[in-house]
């Protein structure tokens, strides 16, 4: 089974490496499909959230690290996959999620999306919160690998003075 496991990941989490190494666990191939979306601003260039990406999944020879843009579906058949992998938190994710999953089935049946729930020490775990409590100088320990909590840090303290992407 060849599987694509699709985000932003801006940046990964511990969350995000949670569902990395279970779904690799139940796959033959897994690729990691990072999205270059140009309607938003990421904190991370698409190449350094591809590098953090490969630096925190080495220890899963089953794993590859891929950039895509325009449709989901698309991309999976490109990469010859049968499921797409999205993990599941909390209910508030389940609509989006699902609305999601069936409009990608409709436009590919023959690819399944697959979803793994979150474990419970991640559930309530987002890049997005993780940039906020680093933006507030909190501690981000917790959430992400020691490099990307570095390079989060050098990043907004970059934004704060004017350098760093735009
Ligand atoms: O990490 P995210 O931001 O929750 O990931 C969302 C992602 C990348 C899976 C989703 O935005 C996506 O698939 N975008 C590609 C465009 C696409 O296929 N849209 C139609 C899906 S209904």
């Amino acid at each position: 089974m060849r599987a694509v496991y699709p985000g932003s990941f801006d940046p990964v989490t511990f969350g995000h490496l949670d569902i990395i190494r279970r779904s690799s666990a139940l796959a033959d191939e897994l690729i990691v499909g990072v999205l270059i979306n140009r309607a938003k601003t990421p904190l991370f260039s698409s190449e350094e959230r591809v590098k953090m990406l490969v630096d925190a999944t080495k220890e899963f020879s089953n794993v590859k690290i891929e950039v895509f843009s325009g449709l989901l579906v698309d991309f999976a058949r490109q990469c010859g996959a049968d499921v797409i992998v999205r993990g599941l938190r909390a209910i508030t994710d389940f609509e989006y999620e699902l609305q999601m999953a069936q409009t990608n089935r409709i436009m590919e049946p023959s690819i399944d999306t697959m979803f793994l729930t979150t474990s419970l020490q991640y559930a309530y775990l987002s890049s997005t919160t993780v940039k906020e409590v680093a933006a507030y100088e909190g501690d981000i320990s917790h959430f992400v690998p020691e490099k990307v909590a570095e390079a989060i840090h050098r990043r907004i303290a970059e934004r704060k003075t004017g350098r760093g992407v735009q």
